[in-house]
């Protein structure tokens, strides 16, 4: 317990120094707020699969509408769709959609697609946080499991365990 509170100061002191940077992934209505709020103090990669998006946030166009394109524009967010440029990131925020779909079923491809990616990036000491709304169980029993599969830190330690 000790040394995992440790390891969360360090990350802390990383992220507000400038070496670590945070990744929020998925640039919607949730997603770009949290952005723009965290570059204020620290370094931010927004990450959103769409091309589309990340041109217009990158000529500062607020496609949200909720921001303004000045707080856009004057923002120090790295926007990118290319997920190599997620490889500094060490405190990842996952907000990408999870409609429900007819006979109310979740769909929950976009969360484990953006587990994919992230858990391809993770690295030791790394925190995920989910902002995206699921039903109970679906952190521990989905997504979870996808970020250890697609994790190189968790496939070494297996193999020097
Ligand atoms: N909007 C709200 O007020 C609100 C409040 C609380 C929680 N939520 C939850 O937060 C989540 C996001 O909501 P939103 O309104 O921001 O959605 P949104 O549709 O506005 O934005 C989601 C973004 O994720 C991107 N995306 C999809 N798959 C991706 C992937 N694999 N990697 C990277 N980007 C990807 C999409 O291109 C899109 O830009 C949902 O689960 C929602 O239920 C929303």
């Amino acid at each position: 317990m000790g040394l995992f509170i440790e390891e969360k100061i360090d990350l802390y002191e990383e992220i507000v120094n400038g070496q670590a940077s945070i990744a929020v992934v998925g640039l919607g209505y949730v997603g770009l707020p949290l952005a723009v709020a965290f570059s204020k103090k620290a370094k931010v990669i927004g990450f959103d699969l769409s091309e589309r998006k990340i041109t217009e946030y990158q000529k500062g166009i607020d496609l949200t509408g909720d921001l303004g394109n000045t707080v856009l524009h004057d923002c120090s967010i790295q926007f990118t769709s290319d997920s190599n440029n997620l490889e500094n990131a060490k405190f990842f925020i996952v907000a990408v959609p999870t409609p429900v779909q007819s006979g109310n079923i979740p769909d929950l491809t976009y969360i484990q697609n953006a587990s994919q990616i992230v858990g391809s990036k993770l690295t030791k000491g790394a925190i995920v946080v989910f902002e995206s709304t699921v039903y109970p169980g679906v952190t521990e029993d989905v997504c979870i499991p996808i970020l250890e599969a697609d994790s190189w830190f968790f496939i070494i330690r297996l193999l020097y365990q």
